[in-house]
């Protein structure tokens, strides 16, 4: 991959000296979702697809970006006098959000750079390419002018840049478990202090298998800002109750016990998929950690059942998906991941299923909705390097 993605920088951008080539990872989630904004737990892990980068600074302010996804884009040309977000810019928002969030954090950048990517996540499947790629232009960035960032802080840096820059008001979950990524294991965050710490992934005979709705999200990002009010609301009728500071301080009596100080019913709902999903989390990690993969996958399940019922963002693309997939013998679990609304699902299959599987998921999914879903065994790997 390191040559072929020099060699074609070569033929974008002239010749490849001083160039080099890096790589950030994608992510998916295994379980708690919803979560991260609710000062709750996280249970996701970086994977071995995601972005590749060849960088080369310039020595004036000009940065030139070429994308081999969309090769038809050709070369976009921006400048670091010029760091603002323009919807024609397309997918250079992400870097050029970065380069804006650093220079925001006080750090100068003095010079421009050439960059070309190149991700092999699948396009719009909720793995999070957007963060892969404000990832890995933060990793660049501090490599090529030695900025005092940790890994967390790149974190940190790509979220306020999506924030702030790119309009989504995602929370930290993403772009924390790409930078903090680590072979053969999950990252158990606490999203309210960012404490966290690493979960063996041990699946003995199974496999993690991601499976694409091919949904794209199209109107996603609205309604995740509109659960993100909802449950902003709650919360403060809550607080008029009990003492919190996100829904992830409560535990499930002491919701039972105060939900109704929440007016509304659906928003109740809301808060209690936060809850309970926060809880699951904790349990999952606890079961993971203790080998017992069944109780594992039956709190995946239960995590899919409320993020269709309670918290609403499935639609009918995800739940054929998982609903076929809790039919065939040997899948352990099986969810939605990400944010929802399209997307990806996520399943935890024992190798000698991973066959009928497809066949069987990949069949009702066509007859239902009309067209393909695709299917991605992966592999849990590091975070951000320099290859
Ligand atoms: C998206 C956001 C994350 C998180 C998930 C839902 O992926 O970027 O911050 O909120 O949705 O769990």
């Amino acid at each position: 991959m390191k040559h072929k993605m020099l060699e074609k920088f070569g033929e974008v951008f002239g010749n490849t000296e001083e160039a080099k080539v890096y790589f950030a990872p994608g992510r998916v989630n295994l379980i708690g979702e919803h979560t991260d904004y609710n000062a709750g737990h996280v249970f996701p892990c970086a994977l071995t697809i995601g972005t590749y980068g060849v960088a080369r600074k310039r020595n004036d302010g000009i940065l030139r970006f070429y994308s081999l996804n969309f090769e038809h884009l050709g070369v976009i040309e921006s400048s670091l006098e010029d760091l603002v977000f323009q919807k024609e810019a397309d997918w250079t928002n992400y870097p050029k959000g970065v380069m804006w969030a650093f220079q925001e954090k006080g750090y100068t950048i003095k010079q421009g750079m050439d960059l070309l990517l190149f991700g092999n996540i699948p396009n719009g499947s909720g793995l999070s390419s957007s963060a892969s790629v404000e990832v890995l232009t933060g990793f660049i960035l501090r490599d090529m002018f030695q900025f005092s960032v940790s890994n967390q802080d790149l974190a940190l840096i790509g979220q306020f840049s999506e924030n702030k820059f790119n309009g989504v008001n995602c929370g930290i979950m993403d772009q924390f478990a790409i930078a903090m990524g680590k072979e053969d294991h999950a990252i158990f965050l606490d999203t309210a202090d960012l404490s966290y710490e690493y979960a063996p992934i041990k699946l003995e005979g199974a496999k993690i298998v991601i499976t694409s709705s091919n949904k794209k999200r199209g109107l996603g990002d609205s309604k995740y800002n509109e659960r993100r009010q909802e449950c902003e609301t709650a919360l403060a009728e809550l607080q008029e109750v009990i003492g919190i500071e996100g829904l992830g301080n409560l535990t499930i009596e002491q919701f039972e016990e105060y939900k109704s100080a929440i007016k509304d019913p659906v928003r109740q709902k809301r808060a209690k998929h936060a809850v309970y999903e926060n809880q699951r989390t904790i349990q999952a990690k606890e079961a993971l950690t203790a080998n017992q993969l069944a109780l594992f996958g039956q709190l995946m399940n239960a995590s899919h059942v409320s993020l269709r019922d309670d918290y609403e963002v499935t639609g009918i693309e995800l739940d054929t998906l998982v609903e076929a997939a809790w039919k065939v013998d040997g899948v352990i679990g099986s969810r939605m991941t990400g944010a929802g609304f399209g997307g990806c699902t996520v399943s935890i299959v024992k190798d000698e299923a991973i066959d009928t599987f497809q066949k069987v998921v990949g069949e009702n999914y066509k007859e239902t909705i009309g067209y393909e879903a695709d299917f991605y065994v992966v592999e849990v790997g590091n975070g951000p390097v320099v290859l």
